[in-house]
């Protein structure tokens, strides 16, 4: 029998804070250098040294203004604020390495699907068939108002409306061109074959849309299809589109529900279990000896913002925590931002104390510290406890926590036969699930090819 490799992600972001805030005043970080393309390449080639899958980019549209009403505590840590644009990072990194993949987020609610198909097929073919997106609805006001609207579209509703979305799309990627379109005979003076390129007509709810894709067709067509909500409706989306699922469990037992809950949707989707990888986010602190990183750990704390952490947390549950008292009840009520973020906060009462104490070290992450055997044994053991497939590794020291980890922990797990030795060839699709650069036959985005139509 194999064993099942452990998946790995870097989590970070365009911006100087991402999860764990403050340590852009270490003095080892060099966070703020996010805006040259050299800490992006060099932070590619080093996480290809470790074989990690992919990067994970996050991306925010808006800004963080619910902590005190404002966006002070937001700017003074740098709380995901600057933050560039991701697109334009994949081409330089995927230009410096071969395998490593990169999971772009990208909102939906604010670009016309039309461009962006066009905008990850481009990606998707400089890269070789590298990319992946992260389907994200947005949960801010802040975007909303900044993009003309007067506030959010209703959460489910955002649901609803990317549904749509990913259905043009998928018309798109798979249906416009057939395979076998762009025949490149330049002795018969044919680039493309006209009767196998198909324009796609769409006329829905939100999204018209009439054109042939503009690109001709990438290695993976669609690429890896990521996303991140874990609402009920948002387990649904996932169910029906997602290849890969971040979640960001507080604890085991909530991760277990989370995991079960999802592979159930995902079946009764149609579609097997495992056709969908679940990332969890952590935070690793490892050093040669348990002292070592007990050390590192203490002195990472010294740098940590706490606070920063919860105007973070605000502004993903929508609740101005600084409008409460460190031990006063807080009133949790409905919510237009991350329904799941809230829901666990609601369920456990969870005060302003409470939640500083848990973002000691700058975010919502469980730490995992100690020597590599010790990270290495919590590692299997949330993906024993709770079903996850993988992680999503977030920077504390940047970029030395994924030096760290990719130094000491990687070889420790290469040993145990839980983490891969080498690339697989292929594009991401490929290397994650190991049946092909395209879509699956039974994944809603195949239904949408031309021989999959209906005459
Ligand atoms: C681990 C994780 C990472 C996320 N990353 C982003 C992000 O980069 N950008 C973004 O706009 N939303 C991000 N989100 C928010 C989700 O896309 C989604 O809007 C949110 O989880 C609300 O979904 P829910 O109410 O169904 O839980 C993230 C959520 C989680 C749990």
């Amino acid at each position: 029998m194999t064993t099942k490799h452990i998946l790995l992600n870097a989590f970070n972001m365009n911006c100087v804070g991402h999860i764990n805030h403050g340590h852009w005043t270490h003095p080892r970080d060099t966070s703020d250098q996010y805006h040259t393309l050299r800490y992006w390449t060099e932070l590619a080639q080093l996480l290809e040294r470790g074989l990690f899958d992919g990067l994970f980019i996050a991306d925010i549209v808006g800004v963080y203004d619910v902590y005190q009403g404002g966006v002070d505590v937001t700017l003074r840590e740098s709380v995901q604020l600057p933050v560039n644009d991701p697109v334009p990072l994949v081409s330089a990194m995927a230009a410096v390495t071969r395998h490593l993949g990169f999971g772009l987020t990208a909102n939906l609610t604010y670009q016309a699907p039309y461009l962006f198909a066009r905008t990850l097929s481009t990606l998707d073919h400089l890269s070789e068939g590298r990319v992946g997106w992260n389907i994200v609805t947005g949960y801010l006001d802040s975007a909303a108002r900044a993009m003309g609207l007067d506030e959010q579209i209703a959460h489910d509703e955002r649901y609803d409306r990317a549904d749509e979305y990913l259905e043009v799309l998928y018309k798109l990627w798979e249906g416009s061109w057939e395979d076998g379109a762009v025949r490149r005979d330049r002795q018969a003076r044919v680039y493309a074959d006209p009767s196998k390129v198909h324009k796609i007509r769409h006329a829905g709810r939100h999204y018209r849309v009439e054109g042939y894709h503009l690109s001709e067709p990438s290695p993976q067509r669609t690429p890896v299809l990521y996303q991140a909500g874990s609402s009920g409706r948002g387990q649904r989306f996932a169910a029906r589109h997602a290849e890969c699922v971040f979640i960001s469990p507080p604890n085991k037992e909530v991760g277990r529900k989370i995991v079960r809950d999802l592979r159930e949707q995902i079946a009764q989707a149609g579609r097997h279990p495992d056709d969908v990888k679940i990332f969890m986010g952590a935070a690793v602190v490892v050093a040669p000896t348990q002292a070592e990183a007990r050390d590192k750990h203490a002195e990472y704390l010294g740098h940590a913002a706490p606070e920063a952490g919860l105007a973070h947390f605000s502004a993903s549950t929508g609740i101005d925590y600084g409008r409460y008292g460190l031990d006063d009840p807080v009133g949790y009520g409905p919510t237009n931002a991350i329904e799941s973020a809230t829901r666990v906060a609601r369920e456990h009462n969870w005060t302003r104390r409470d939640l500083l104490a848990q973002f000691s070290l700058g975010g919502r992450y469980p730490a995992i510290v100690g020597d590599p055997a010790t990270v290495a044994d919590a590692l299997q053991d949330w993906v024993r406890d709770t079903g996850v497939d993988g992680f999503n590794l977030s920077r504390i020291v940047t970029p030395e926590s994924y030096a760290d980890f990719i130094d000491l922990v990687v070889p420790v797990l290469q040993d145990r036969g839980v983490y891969k030795t080498a690339y697989e060839a292929g594009t991401l699709r490929q290397k994650l699930f190991g049946q092909g650069d395209r879509l699956p036959a039974r994944h809603e985005g195949a239904h949408h090819r031309p021989l999959a139509r209906p005459a």
